[in-house]
């Protein structure tokens, strides 16, 4: 016995453990530095083709053809063209190649980035164009910047070859604080106060919420100030899109960078050159005047391997007003303005345009749309003055979130008001695998919203070893119902309802599970776009509750736990009749059984459903890929928060306890009384309590075996659990038909010859079964089913029936 309770609890253990590879886990990182190869809106959709499988250029969609001369993304269509070799780290996707920040060109085969170099004493890293390098020489642990680097270079490419420019040296001692004091009473050098501010902030995951505060208002008023100059512009740029990285997040900084974008917004338009463009990792500023005669303006921002923002992947074209046709996901983000024809009638005037592109929403942190931590949305902002009857057009890639697939999407733009994203004057236009698109009539800053739901693996359906086990529990099952109510006036005692309430829970049970356990609803990971532009309350979508998955698992919960219960109670009738001595239960024993037997559950099942069941979000209760009790997290690791641990696990163990001591005041009970005076009512009493404990114990070993055949993705260990289960559940049917039906001396009698060989082979079958696991106490099995053939042991109602 004790094996099997050890085997019993270990069983829950291990369970508890959550080791379990339970494969749906929400999305709770956007990995923005993975290469964002593919775009699986449907997962079962391929999608990347194969190199070999040029494409066809038949229909080249006529709205690209203005816009091909300008934007120079390499889409080859020629049937006639070797497949690409993409060198370099570059991933072929659709037919062009995805390359590394430092490489470019058609096969990723041209540098862009300075080589490592030493200069003026600081030796600096390998840096893509355009980006800020800092110096390997940092500052000593007496200076307040200790660990800092003592000086950055910009690599630059004026000349064709790509070199850092000269450094700016970092005074070791300063803080931003002093900064802040110092660009406010305007002494001191602007240029090196703004280069200081991008080196104290070049470890962004090091700043305080303080710091983050102060870095912003000083880009702020560096970006303000009169007399900027390029140099201080991009120092500036470069300090913000180091701030986007900063891990810290707090309420102190909000109005700083709310302030700070307006600013950039302003920035970007009051550029005085024609063109500029500054590109650092995590923002790319763009100012441009465009001719009064253009008809629109397309900025875009294509694909890189990483998703770091680089200045030959921003790319513009003045006189377009339509969108590229994506093809293949090689466009990030497209923003198209189309003029109105009063702007571009009037002569010998300029647009003055910015375009800013923050890697993510650090900046603009909403109320009303909740983003799981991790993730994040690319945000561009268009500004043109107060033009009103503007069109805008704008494309996003989807993001890719790994074990969820896009649910649905929505066209925002930041209300300086509000402080939040609203979809107010903007629109779904269409959408792709590989592009959201979005019209808006004003200009501010944009973002897509995408709202996405997990990717569930369903298990598959039942295997018909499970199917036979549990068949063959539910055979076992009907007869001894069958059969006890048939024999149960001429046994006239109580516990035919212990007996027959367990089997028909168990019974219910197994039916319900072979039936019910699958979801009926699955949810498949098909986007379901809706047609209305609404702002989705979170990125991660969670389903209204369909009914049937939530009632079934109600029962399961219910029948289950009445199985346990009931044996318990059967357990306790057995041991109160033994101990007193009595030849019947208590008068008042069936009420309270009965009260206990259908409540007790009932209360365990009602008090989960109150406190982890809501309409909008049944899977705190129950799981999805199947209907039973939530037991993992998102991440697949057992929660002992959800109701599989306190709603079943628990009562289950309380009661396998209760058992346990039960069995214990057995022993102690039955070595007291003098051995000699061992009855046969004794024995048979024995007997079926032991066989009643034996029963919790498969019972919940068989059950437990099932919950992990579910969720089990191994194949070896799938087949090895399917196996156990059926032997199992096929026992516990088994077991309770020969234990309580086929050795009834009232069953024996009655049976013909013929049916006789039949019980007597189905106990050996029970007995090898057993021995399985019970290892050395497989003696006694075999000793005490031999008293299976002996009539002087009729295990159930021994008393009335002699
Ligand atoms: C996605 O699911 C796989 C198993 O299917 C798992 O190995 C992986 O860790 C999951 N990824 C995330 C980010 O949760
Ligand atoms: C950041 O703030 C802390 C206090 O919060 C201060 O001690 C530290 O000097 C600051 N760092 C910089 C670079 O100014
Ligand atoms: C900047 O501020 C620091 C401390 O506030 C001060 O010691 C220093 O002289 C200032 N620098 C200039 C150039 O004014
Ligand atoms: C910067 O502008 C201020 C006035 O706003 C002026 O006093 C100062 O001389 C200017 N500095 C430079 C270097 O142009
Ligand atoms: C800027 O544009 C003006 C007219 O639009 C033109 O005269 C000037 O040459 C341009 N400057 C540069 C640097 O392209
Ligand atoms: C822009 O395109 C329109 C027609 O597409 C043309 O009339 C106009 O001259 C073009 N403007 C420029 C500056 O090229
Ligand atoms: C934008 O469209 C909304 C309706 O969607 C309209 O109420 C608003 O006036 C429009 N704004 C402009 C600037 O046209």
């Amino acid at each position: 016995m004790k094996e099997l309770w050890i085997m019993a609890v270990f069983a829950t253990v291990s369970l508890s453990q959550g080791n379990l590879t339970i494969s749906s886990v929400i999305p709770t990182t956007i990995d923005i530095t993975t290469p964002t190869t593919t775009a699986p809106l449907t997962p079962e959709s391929p999608t990347t083709d194969a190199p070999l499988t040029p494409e066809i250029p038949t229909t080249t969609s006529p709205t690209t053809s203005p816009t091909t001369p300008t934007i120079t993304s390499p889409t080859t269509t020629s049937t006639t063209t070797p497949p690409l070799v993409c060198i370099n780290g570059g991933k072929l996707q659709s037919q062009v190649c995805i390359c590394p920040d430092e490489w470019t060109g058609e096969t990723c085969s041209e540098g862009n980035f300075c080589n490592s170099t030493i200069k003026d004493g600081f030796s600096f890293p390998r840096t893509t164009v355009g980006w800020s390098a800092y110096s390997l020489n940092v500052c000593d642990e007496k200076t307040t910047s200790v660990g800092l680097p003592r000086a950055s270079a910009r690599c630059l490419n004026d000349t064709g070859s790509p070199m850092f420019g000269s450094p700016h040296k970092l005074q070791c001692e300063l803080t931003l604080r002093d900064i802040q004091g110092n660009i406010s009473s305007s002494s001191g050098d602007l240029l090196q106060l703004a280069f200081s501010t991008q080196i104290l902030t070049s470890r962004p995951e090091q700043l305080s919420a303080d710091n983050i505060t102060t870095a912003a208002q000083i880009a702020n008023t560096l970006l303000l100030s009169a007399n900027i100059t390029e140099d201080i512009a991009v120092a500036a740029i470069t300090t913000i899109s180091q701030l986007l990285n900063a891990s810290k997040q707090s309420t102190q900084e909000r109005d700083a960078v709310q302030s700070l974008t307006e600013t950039l917004e302003k920035f970007s338009l009051n550029q005085h050159s024609n063109v500029s463009l500054v590109v650092q990792p995590n923002l790319a500023v763009q100012s441009v005047q465009v001719p009064s005669d253009s008809v629109g303006i397309q900025f875009t921002a294509l694909t890189g391997e990483s998703g770091n923002f680089v200045a030959n992947r921003i790319h513009l074209n003045t006189n377009t007003s339509e969108l590229i046709a994506d093809k293949g996901g090689a466009t990030d983000v497209q923003i198209v303005i189309k003029f109105p024809p009063v702007l571009y009638s009037k002569t010998q005037t300029t647009n003055h345009i910015g375009f800013i592109l923050y890697q993510n929403d650090r900046f603009f942190r909403s109320r009303a749309f909740r983003a799981s931590s991790g993730t994040s949305r690319r945000v561009i902002s268009a500004n043109l003055g107060q033009v009103s009857g503007l069109h805008v057009e704008m494309l996003f890639k989807p993001t890719v979130v790994p074990n969820a697939s896009l649910y649905d999407f929505a066209c925002v733009s930041w209300n300086y008001t509000l402080k939040d994203w609203s979809t107010f004057g903007c629109s779904k236009v269409n959408h792709s695998e590989d592009s959201l698109r979005c019209f808006c009539n004003h200009t501010t800053n944009f973002a897509v919203l995408m709202s996405f739901r997990r990717d569930f693996k369903y298990a598959e359906a039942l295997n018909w070893i499970t199917i036979l086990g549990c068949s063959m529990s539910i055979i076992g099952l009907s007869l001894t119902i069958t059969f006890q109510f048939a024999t149960r006036k001429s046994r006239k005692t109580n516990p035919t309802v212990l007996l027959v309430s367990v089997c028909m829970c168990l019974l219910i049970f197994t039916l319900l599970f072979m039936l019910g356990v699958d979801n009926p609803h699955k949810q498949l990971g098909k986007p379901e776009i809706q047609e209305d532009n609404i702002l989705p309350p979170s990125d991660t979508h969670t389903e209204r509750d369909r009914g049937p998955c939530t009632a079934v698992a109600v029962l399961l919960q219910y029948f289950l736990l009445g199985t346990f219960t009931w044996n318990t109670l059967y357990a306790t009738h057995v041991f109160l009749m033994i101990r007193n001595s009595l030849a019947t239960s208590p008068s008042n024993f069936t009420a309270y059984t009965v009260a206990i037997g259908w409540g007790l559950p009932a209360v365990v099942v009602a008090l989960t459903l109150g406190i982890s069941y809501r309409v909008d979000d049944p899977l705190g209760y129950r799981q999805e890929e199947f209907c039973w009790l939530a037991a993992l997290d998102p991440k697949g690791n057992f929660d002992f928060k959800l109701p599989m641990f306190w709603g079943f696990l628990i009562p289950v163990a309380f009661m396998l306890i209760f058992n346990t001591v039960v069995l214990v005041c057995f022993v102690v009970t039955t070595c007291k009384t003098n051995p000699h005076l061992t009855s046969t009512r004794h024995t048979s009493m024995k007997k079926k309590f032991l066989s009643s404990f034996s029963l919790a114990v498969v019972l919940g070993l068989s059950w437990i075996l099932g919950y992990l055949l579910l969720i089990t993705q191994n194949e070896t260990m799938y087949t090895i659990l399917n196996i156990s289960f059926c032997v199992l559940t096929t026992t516990q049917g088994l077991q309770i038909f020969i234990l309580f039906t086929a050795r009834t001396a009232i069953f024996k009698k009655n049976m013909l010859s013929a049916l006789k060989s039949v019980s007597s082979t189905g106990i050996p079958l029970h007995t090898k079964k057993f021995s399985l696991w019970r290892g050395k106490r497989r003696e006694k099995v075999e000793s005490y089913t031999q008293l299976d053939t002996d009539l002087s042991f009729p295990p159930w109602s021994s008393q009335t029936s002699n």
